[in-house]
């Protein structure tokens, strides 16, 4: 087997969907705990003023807040060397704008990592994830404010002045190419007035770039040993057919959703394709020479993303079969199986992508989310027979040893979800992740119990074997 001594296998959360404790210990509200829950043909709901008589998944979420001990030794007994979190920035700073931090929060997360250091795991720390506290949003728009960088930075700042000897590794954004579709607007980039300017979602974003430029500076002058990368949702793309016009329609798409967010961050600097791409859309931004220099110096030690399926891409999409997938689907693939939320499963993908982005960028690369939503059956003796979701990360760790043995300098791997947890896209319970299940459904009941399925064991075993599993 090819996977390096030191690989960091793992699993990986983010606040909003594991936390809970929303307005515990003095946290901020944060624009997911203004979303309702949703369902595949639904969208969630998002209501200015919270109507604690309505059902808000994020509130309680698996309560992670307060299983957090129990969790982790979980986490340890599949042998875990890293764990991915994000930190709810309203836990920090409540309203976002604040100068003093909340001291209850950062004792919070003192304690979560005090606790992965107990088992020798790693964090890796999200610094956000499609959670701006409320106020920022309800103030300024998010980061379609130029403010909002500083009050990113302080942010950033105190995380990395605090967990300086407990975290090495760190996020800027969860998946910041989210910012280049309109869905991007209130999650990704805290717009919450409901109208997608495409000027306003390109010049937030540019924020966004800037900000996180100058996070990895200011980390880097802090503790000169942090990696500090960034993180991208890799829709992997297919032209339909080997029609020219196909596969520039595939290119074209490819660069302004792929690339162009991972170009900037860890090349530092707008690609050539963007200047015509915004000129098409009539895009003009402001980017004073300053937020151009920033980007140079700011660029990533490690590039990180997310993969789940890919998708096909046709110059002329009317009339073919359509599919869902991770923020938006595309033209089917013919030669694919779908999961039951309709997401294309391609595991030779991801060796594909982690060729492409070896390629593009040569620096280390980790896969931060990955893995199979799907309906597991509770059996009467309580166990949980996923082998479907086995199946399916088996395949993707082979492919990934493929990769390695291609030459790839992969660094990690951390399956999403590793304990069931809310759903980012719809908000449901149902559609489970994880290696250990949690009692609780989608109307919100459930008494929160824990329990290993049989992927939990067949993890465990990955780890211990360094990804033997041919
Ligand atoms: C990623 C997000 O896009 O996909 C996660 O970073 C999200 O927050 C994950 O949960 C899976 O999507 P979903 O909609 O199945 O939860």
């Amino acid at each position: 087997m090819t996977f390096p001594k030191n690989f960091l296998w793992g699993g990986a959360t983010a606040a909003n969907q594991c936390e809970g404790a929303w307005n515990i210990d003095g946290k901020g509200d944060s624009i997911p705990d203004h979303v309702m829950g949703g369902n595949l043909n639904k969208q969630r709901e998002f209501t200015k003023v919270i109507d604690l008589d309505k059902y808000y998944p994020s509130h309680e979420a698996i309560d992670f807040y307060h299983h957090y001990q129990g969790d982790i030794a979980l986490f340890a007994e599949m042998g875990f060397k890293v764990f991915r979190l994000s930190i709810a920035w309203s836990r920090i700073f409540p309203k976002g704008d604040e100068s003093t931090p909340n001291e209850a929060g950062l004792d919070f997360y003192d304690r979560v990592f005090d606790e992965c250091a107990k088992y020798g795991i790693e964090p890796l720390v999200t610094i956000s994830h499609f959670e701006l506290p409320y106020h920022l949003g309800e103030k300024y728009n998010g980061f379609a404010d130029r403010r909002v960088i500083d009050f990113y930075l302080n942010f950033a700042e105190t995380l990395f002045k605090r967990y300086k000897n407990k975290v090495k590794y760190w996020l800027t954004f969860n998946e910041i190419n989210f910012g280049t579709l309109p869905m991007g607007n209130r999650h990704l980039l805290g717009i919450i007035d409901g109208v997608d300017d495409v000027n306003r979602r390109y010049q937030a974003l540019h924020h966004m770039l800037v900000a996180s430029a100058k996070a990895v500076e200011l980390g880097h002058e802090i503790n000169p040993e942090f990696k500090i990368g960034c993180m991208l949702a890799y829709i992997t793309m297919y032209p339909l057919s080997c029609k020219p016009e196909d596969v520039l329609a595939c290119q074209q798409m490819n660069q302004v959703l792929n690339f162009f967010c991972g170009d900037v961050q860890v090349k530092g600097a707008y690609p050539f394709y963007m200047k015509k791409y915004f000129a098409d859309h009539g895009i003009t931004l402001d980017t004073p020479q300053e937020d151009l220099e920033i980007l140079k110096k700011g660029t990533v030690d490690f590039y990180t993303f997310s993969y789940y399926m890919s998708t096909c891409i046709a110059g002329n999409p009317e009339g073919e079969d359509q599919t869902g997938g991770n923020l938006f689907g595309g033209v089917k693939n013919p030669h694919l199986e779908t999961s039951e939320w309709g997401w294309q499963v391609d595991a030779i993908g991801l060796r594909y992508t982690l060729n492409q982005l070896y390629d593009r960028y040569e620096i280390p690369l980790m896969v931060v989310e990955n893995g199979l939503g799907a309906i597991d059956k509770i059996e009467d003796d309580g166990s949980i027979h996923d082998d479907y979701r086995i199946d399916y990360i088996r395949k993707h760790v082979i492919e990934m040893d493929n990769a390695i043995q291609d030459g790839v300098d992969l660094i990690g791997y951390t399956s999403w979800g590793c304990i069931d947890l809310i759903s980012g896209g719809t908000g449901e319970m149902a559609k489970r992740y994880g290696f250990i299940h949690v009692d609780k459904d989608d109307a919100g009941n459930g008494s929160l119990k824990r329990s290993k399925k049989d992927s939990f064991t067949w993890y465990k075993k990955v780890i211990e074997t360094n990804g033997a599993v041919r």
